[in-house]
């Protein structure tokens, strides 16, 4: 049976571990054995026994670990044992599996030294943040987390409250919050400000995030510089210097109006955009605090010091880069519960295996046998969106028509002409058989699939689950098709099939009411 082993974090101040008992519980059911290493759990507070009692076993020696385990879950990329005067990846078994934070940009000869090892080797942060891959987000799962403790760390260090008050000893005004960068952690950082009662603004050069913004209740800020931000996968791309100028002179007015700054901006694989300058730290109020989410990439205050709290001339310059283990349980808990979604997707009856076709285990894998796999190919370029004039979704059906008299109709070009000249030979025996009635009513039928598929197939997949909601209407359609079709009361094929279609149609309403009131819950306090 294949054994996981989870050791003790080494990197100084790192409390998170790769897993909890509530997620060993997930792996032994995916049918692994799981060893720990003996106080992995002290930064979270739980002990060898509970992990014991998950069905852990607990190996007090840290070498053993390594050699007994298949699978080597971690937070940190490997690094030296001091203790041991061993480097992690040495400890790892010859050909065995590692899934962890890799960041292999930035840990070229970590890689060549798991490469030696014959690992298999799978990066958290070079999961894709597609809609699939959601439950894995490593990343989205952490940003949030820091955008959040940022919040919680600016409120530790200014001297007031966030939330307005009148009291009998005067008026007391909400602090003014201003985010760079709305993206997983961005967003985060302003629903903790606006839930702590701030005047939250935010700003972003992705279009996209103008609407996400304004849902949190916070205002968006806009430049006059019309630049799209919006780059490859839905991060931004780097932004022109006459951008940059733009953005900082709204920040240096908005700089001296706000308490607090919460910056986030980056983009992935560059040093962090320096936005925040010496002359705004000086300008804002005394008092005033500085997060930096990006100290780690070098900052985008020019003050900061990564790890570190600098007080500035009154200002407090905040640059943890250790965020998310500052709530190390929680953290734990979905960094764990990630890591389990990846091993799922990496779990057949056989066993586990890796399988280059699926998108997912191709963006994660770092090293395949000790083969170096990063970067993923990039994915085939999505088909560039319609100029404004050219006919849309909305006009499918006709462009459908268009396409089948070029003799070349959609997907008809997937299917062989074998089994095309079979489709048609059929469809003649019936037309030749059937009475006039059901050879229309099945030509209608057979081109509203056609119809129907095309239309769907050409929305992109996220946003197939509001898609799904919307279908209720059809759903309605042929709900109240199915009624009609009960109207009589002999016992018939057609009443048979009235019943079957409003059976069916009805479980797609309730579901569709479902889902759509699941998607509202997650935008709901
Ligand atoms: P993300 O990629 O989702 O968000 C970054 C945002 O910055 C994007 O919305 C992007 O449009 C924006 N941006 C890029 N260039 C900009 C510019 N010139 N001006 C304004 N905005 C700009 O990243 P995510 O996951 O939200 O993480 C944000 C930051 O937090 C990253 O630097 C990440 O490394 C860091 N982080 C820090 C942690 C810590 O403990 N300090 C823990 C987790 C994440």
């Amino acid at each position: 049976m294949t054994t996981i082993g989870i050791p003790k974090e080494i990197h100084p101040g790192e409390k998170r571990v790769a897993a909890t008992p509530q997620t060993i519980l997930k792996l032994k059911k995916l049918g692994f054995d799981v060893a720990v290493e003996s106080g992995a759990g002290h930064g979270i507070n739980t002990s060898n026994s509970e992990y014991r009692e998950a069905g852990a076993a607990v190996i007090d020696k840290t070498q053993e670990l390594w050699e007994l385990s298949d699978v080597i879950l971690k937070v940190r990329p490997p690094e030296e044992n001091k203790e041991l005067g061993k480097h992690e990846a040495d400890l790892l078994r010859e050909g065995a599996w590692l899934i962890g934070f890799m960041w292999p940009a930035q840990n070229r000869e970590l890689v060549d030294r798991l490469a030696k090892r014959k690992a298999t080797v799978f990066g958290m942060d070079c999961i894709p943040r597609i809609t699939r891959a959601q439950k894995m987000d490593t990343l989205s799962a952490m940003a949030n987390i820091a955008g959040y403790r940022a919040i919680i760390e600016a409120a530790n260090n200014f001297p007031r409250f966030f939330g307005g008050q009148i009291t009998a000893a005067g008026r007391i005004d909400p602090a003014k919050v201003l985010v760079i960068g709305a993206g997983v952690a961005g967003l985060s950082a302003i629903g903790a400000a606006r839930a702590l009662g701030a005047i939250v603004k935010a700003f972003d050069p992705r279009s996209a995030t103008k609407d996400q913004v304004a849902s949190m209740g916070a205002e968006f800020l806009e430049l006059d510089v019309k630049e799209e931000g919006e780059g490859k996968g839905g991060y931004a791309k780097q932004m022109s210097d006459n951008f940059l100028k733009a953005e900082m002179a709204l920040f240096a007015a908005q700089a001296m109006q706000v308490d607090i700054i919460v910056t986030t901006a980056l983009i992935p694989g560059k040093p962090a955009p320096k936005l925040i300058t010496t002359g705004m730290v000086e300008s804002m109020k005394p008092g005033s605090v500085i997060v930096d989410l990006a100290a780690e990439q070098g900052g985008n205050c020019a003050l900061t010091e990564p790890g570190k709290i600098v007080h500035h001339k009154g200002v407090t310059i905040i640059g943890f880069t250790d965020l998310p283990s500052r709530m190390a349980s929680m953290s734990s808990q979905l960094y764990g519960s990630t890591i389990v979604a990846l091993l799922t997707d990496l779990t057949n009856e056989e066993g586990l295996h890796v399988d280059l076709d699926d998108e997912v285990v191709r963006g994660a894998i770092v090293l395949h046998n000790g083969k170096m796999m990063w970067p993923a190919p990039a994915p085939p370029t999505p088909v560039a969106p319609p100029e404004p004039g050219v006919p849309t979704k909305s006009t499918a059906s006709v462009e459908v028509k268009a396409a089948a008299h070029n003799g070349h109709g959609g997907d008809a070009a997937g299917i062989s002409p074998v089994a095309l000249a079979v489709i048609g030979l059929v469809l003649i025996g019936l037309g030749l058989v059937a009475p006039d009635k059901a050879l229309s009513h099945f030509t209608v039928f057979i081109l509203a699939i056609f119809v129907g598929f095309q239309v769907v197939w050409n929305v992109k997949p996220a946003l197939h689950t509001p898609l799904m909601s919307v279908t209720n209407a059809i759903s309605g359609i042929i709900l109240v098709g199915g009624m009609l079709q009960l109207i009589g009361t002999n016992l018939s094929v057609t009443v048979i099939l009235g019943s079957i279609a409003v059976l069916i149609a009805s479980i797609n309403i309730a579901g569709g009411f479902l889902v759509t009131n699941r998607m509202l819950a997650m935008f709901r306090k």
